[in-house]
């Protein structure tokens, strides 16, 4: 399974690449807006920045929403570098633009998904990656990693090369859960990821293997 770390936040991806378990970067509008960018230039900007800390693909958000502008984004944005990845909405322009961008050699992710009949219809139009929001289905009161479980079985018994990029990841439990129930990629919080080291028995027996080392 690929870990890809979820912010536009440039410390935290160097961050995550010294540690050496990143595999790529997803942004978002909301994620681009935290860090301050703002403007088109700067923006296209802090996408080339990222893409230079980051050995793997990186996701950048379009926000048109009709098919002629989410296309002509989508083209900027792949020409950026070649490991962008076009991030889509999904609305029916979008599936419509994915398909365009999947025809034309351009790389998609999905996302805003939520269901399973959306997973099938990202991965008809040609997504590369397709990203169900499985915190957001938490927070509904629903289950998140149920979906991912469906999707997982659904593209297995179609044979749909569409990879399943779990996210709207909030913790540790999230990305196991996740990886057990078929997700290719995740992608979360730098914290998420950190939480996986935590368990008290490792810092209990460290503290008690470098008291006896001082015996030695
Ligand atoms: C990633 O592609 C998504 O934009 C992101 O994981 C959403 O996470 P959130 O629900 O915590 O905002």
């Amino acid at each position: 399974m690929k870990f890809f770390v979820d912010t536009a936040n440039l410390e935290q991806i160097k961050d995550a690449a010294v540690m050496g378990i990143m595999d790529g970067v997803t942004t978002n509008p909301s994620l681009m807006a935290k860090e301050g960018i703002t403007g088109k230039d700067n923006i296209l900007n802090h996408y080339k920045a990222i893409c230079a800390l980051v050995d793997g693909d990186v996701s950048a958000e379009v926000i048109s929403t009709d098919f002629d502008g989410i296309v002509a984004e989508g083209k900027v944005l792949a020409a950026l570098h070649p490991n962008i990845v076009v991030k889509v909405p999904m609305i029916e322009e979008g599936i419509k633009a994915i398909r365009w961008f999947t025809d034309n050699g351009i790389r998609t992710n999905c996302t805003l998904v939520f269901s399973a009949g959306q997973a099938i219809l990202a991965a008809k139009a040609g997504a590369t990656y397709l990203s169900p929001f499985i915190g957001r289905v938490d927070d509904s009161g629903w289950d998140g990693m149920q979906l991912i479980e469906q999707i997982a079985n659904i593209y297995a018994i179609q044979d749909f090369r569409t990879e399943i990029l779990a996210a709207s990841i909030r913790n540790p439990l999230h990305i196991v859960k996740a990886a057990e129930n078929g997700a290719d990629v995740v992608t979360c919080p730098l914290s998420a990821i950190k939480g996986l080291l935590k368990h008290p028995l490792t810092d209990i027996g460290l503290a008690k293997f470098l008291e006896d080392a001082k015996k030695l």
